[in-house]
């Protein structure tokens, strides 16, 4: 099983203006790793940029909107071309669009599902030939535990998370004949922009930083789950297995709370 190291070339990380992905763009630079940071907010990178110089690192700031196909397939081979071979990706960029009153919402789920969703696959359909051309490479997918259940109020979300780790686990096998890893990446609510917004009890919230740390060493082990808080992961995969009338009457007894 390949596991990237900074010998091997850069990291390159979407999302990376803010919350986890900048966390993780900052503890990479901590350890050794050169990071391509990618987002739609300049200033936020350019910041960021300037946080990893002081580390002693390299932050290239390379602007983008994941939504934008063709944009997403020029912004990766700018970045192979100017700041070296992505030896390291993680697909991180996404938002969560909340639809509180339960209602069907077509335009929520289209929203949700353009960004988490296609968002990732346009960054991972230009990212994986370069990978097997090196016949190596290292990829991870950010998801969410609201990707193991279907959640009241986070339908949209919970059905673009719940793809993201079926096409991770789809592609397992077939991605290491050819020398990539690939791994998903299901991290409880943690301290961002993201979950500040988001109204309601956050159980077992990390810091950002903490996050951060867990994600880099899931990076070094290589397992293909990186998850965390134990206590959130394992409540729902339990809750997961339980009949449908349970978990439906947990279902309601969590969404009256
Ligand atoms: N925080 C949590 O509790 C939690 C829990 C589980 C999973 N997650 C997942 O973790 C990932 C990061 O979330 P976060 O909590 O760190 O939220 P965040 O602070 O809001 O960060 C989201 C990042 O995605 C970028 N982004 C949004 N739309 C984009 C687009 N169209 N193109 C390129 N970049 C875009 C944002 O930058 P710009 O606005 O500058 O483009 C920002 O850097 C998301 O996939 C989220 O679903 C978060």
């Amino acid at each position: 099983m390949y596991r990237a190291a900074p010998r091997d070339g850069i990291a390159w990380i979407t999302g990376a203006s803010s919350g986890i992905g900048r966390a993780v763009a900052l503890e990479l630079v901590r350890r050794g790793w050169r990071v391509a940071a990618t987002a739609r907010n300049v200033e936020q990178l350019d910041s960021l940029k300037a946080e990893a110089a002081a580390l002693g690192g390299e932050v290239f700031v390379r602007p983008g909107d994941i939504t934008d196909r063709t944009g997403m397939a020029a912004l990766i081979a700018e970045i192979q071309r100017e700041d070296g071979p992505v030896a390291l990706a993680m697909l991180n960029a996404g938002g969560f669009f909340p639809n509180e009153k339960g209602e069907f919402i077509g335009d929520n789920f289209r929203h949700t599902m353009a960004l988490n969703a296609d968002g990732t696959l346009n960054c991972l359909e230009p990212l994986l030939p370069a990978m097997k051309g090196r016949g190596r490479g290292q990829i991870a997918v950010v998801s969410s535990v609201a990707g193991y259940a279907g959640l009241p109020t986070a339908a949209s979300y919970c059905m673009a998370k719940s793809g993201l780790i079926a096409l991770c686990e789809s592609l397992r096998m077939s991605l290491a004949r050819l020398g990539i890893t690939i791994q998903i990446i299901c991290p409880g609510y943690v301290r961002t922009p993201l979950s500040d917004r988001a109204s309601g009890p956050k159980p077992f919230l990390v810091e950002v930083d903490d996050a951060a740390r867990r994600i880099c060493r899931g990076f070094e082990c290589g397992g293909f789950e990186i998850a965390f808080p134990r206590r959130m992961v394992w409540l729902l995969k339990a809750a997961r297995l339980l009949p449908y009338p349970l978990f439906f009457r947990l279902q309601s007894l969590g969404s009256r709370r």
